[in-house]
């Protein structure tokens, strides 16, 4: 049944970490607007920071990040400068006693900035924005581009999240999709982030990658869990080619079927689950003390440019190039190009290209889709109390949804389930909600 509906529904489908999703931004939104966005935040209220760093020193061919590849840290200390301008421009525009909950840097590789940046920037955000009780600082750490200096400089200024790329511990699987890097490189890494007092873990892993077999993801979980991180994301291999060029290299007669990537899921996910994880949304797990754990028990888990979070700050605020900022008011992108950006602060000017400003039909099924993909269900008491939409019309919505995905969603008087064995298809019902135009290119696989 799952198959069938794969075949007749399946095709890319977005990962909805935005509702509309970036493929719909329109030049509606520039810097004027993003300035106002910014200068409406109420005094002493808490946002979130996330800034973009998109240098690594070579390019994975797997990866679909946008990212330039550098020798040198010429072009990373030039575009330091630019986010230190960013920052000063943003502090300058804040109303007063506004402190940061969530400081996430990534990439691109974040730590491909030297020591001294690490310091400056870090210490730029926090005059910028001072931080928070119980704020987060997060970094995406390349296990490769790690070193005392620059795990040092880290600590010092307050890391206590970090996340690193693994991707697949197969030697034959590292060299085929462009990313190699040993167990111990991994493991020394992830020893270099506890002994500075991080105490919190986050890798990333793959399935659907070229030549994965049940046999290999197994091992590769196995290695991971001998790191005992406190979180994993569990990420389907998107192969998307045609807009990330670098993936011609990895050989597209060798990846799984879809049938194979809901199996190579299903075995990671169980050897998880038998490790003491909790399943968070689509492809999370997460030990029952971490935040998201604790997020999802409380029905506060939400979803954002990064993925899962338990962030609860009104205001996403995106600092470097393609970097996005969610306001309640709409989502505001910056110049996607290093050299773009760089020109608009230089002269003085955010350098926001694209976005969206939200109609109310928005926010309401941008709440939709954020339930399903965090919560696999849609309370239709919680939607009715908080949007202007009649239970005649929600009860429709949820007509339609039935109608293409029959028993894999059940609809009562409480609202829409999506029951455990049709979750590979969570993304698909979301989309049933999405009224946008689907055949925008961007989006990954069903599965
Ligand atoms: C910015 S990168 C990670 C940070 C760091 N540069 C590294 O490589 O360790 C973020 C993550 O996106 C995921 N990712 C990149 N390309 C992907 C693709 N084509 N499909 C699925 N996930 C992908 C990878 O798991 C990667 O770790
Ligand atoms: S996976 Fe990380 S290091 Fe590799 S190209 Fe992507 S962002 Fe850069």
């Amino acid at each position: 049944m799952i198959e069938d509906l794969l075949r007749r529904y399946g095709g890319p489908v977005p990962r909805y970490t935005s509702y509309p999703t970036a493929p719909h931004f329109s030049s509606e939104v520039g810097p004027d607007q993003f300035s106002h966005w910014i200068e409406a935040i109420p005094a002493n209220s808490s946002i979130s920071l996330y800034m973009h760093v998109p240098f690594c020193r070579t390019l994975c061919w797997f990866c679909a990040c946008r990212t330039q590849g550098t020798q040198s840290d010429d072009p990373v200390r030039a575009y330091a400068e630019v986010l230190l301008a960013e920052l000063g421009m943003l502090k300058k525009k804040l109303a007063p006693g506004v402190k940061l909950s969530r400081l996430h840097w990534g990439g691109g590789t974040p730590t491909l900035m030297p020591a001294d940046m690490i310091r400056r920037v870090a210490g730029a955000v926090f005059d910028a924005v001072p931080i928070g009780e119980g704020a987060e600082f997060s970094v995406e750490i390349d296990p490769n581009e790690i070193d005392d200096a620059r795990m040092d400089a880290l600590a010092e200024s307050g890391l206590n999240r970090a996340s690193i790329g693994v991707q697949d511990f197969d030697p034959e699987i590292q060299k085929v999709i462009g990313r190699e890097q040993s167990y111990e490189v991994t493991a020394g890494a992830a020893a270099m982030i506890r002994s500075r007092g991080v105490t919190s873990l986050n890798a990333d892993i793959l399935y659907g990658l070229p030549f994965q077999t049940d046999a290999r993801i197994t091992e590769s979980v196995n290695k991971l869990l001998s790191l005992a991180p406190d979180r994993v994301a569990l990420y389907g291999y998107a192969h998307v080619p045609w807009m990330a060029r670098r993936q011609v290299m990895i050989p597209s007669e060798n990846l799984p079927t879809p049938q194979e990537r809901l199996r190579l899921y299903e075995t990671a996910r169980q050897l998880f689950l038998a490790a003491g994880y909790v399943e968070i949304g689509i492809d999370h797990f997460a030990l029952p003390t971490d935040g998201l754990a604790r997020a999802q028990k409380a029905g506060q888990l939400r979803r954002n440019f990064q993925g899962y979070t338990d962030d609860q700050a009104p205001v996403l605020v995106g600092m470097g190039a393609s970097s996005i900022s969610r306001f309640p008011q709409g989502f505001a992108q910056n110049a996607a190009a290093t050299s773009a950006h760089a020109r608009a602060i230089r002269s003085g000017q955010f350098s926001t290209a694209r976005g969206h400003v939200f109609t109310d039909e928005d926010r309401l099924r941008a709440r939709l889709i954020e339930a399903l993909m965090c919560d696999f269900r849609i309370d239709a008491a919680e939607i009715l109390r908080s949007f202007e939409v009649t239970p005649k019309r929600l009860a429709d919505m949820f007509a339609v949804a039935q109608a293409k995905f029959g028993d894999m969603v059940e609809v009562s008087a409480a609202g829409l389930f999506i029951p455990e064995h049709a979750r590979p298809l969570t993304r698909m019902i979301a989309r049933s909600f999405d009224a946008y135009d689907l055949s925008k290119a961007g989006h990954s696989s069903a599965i």
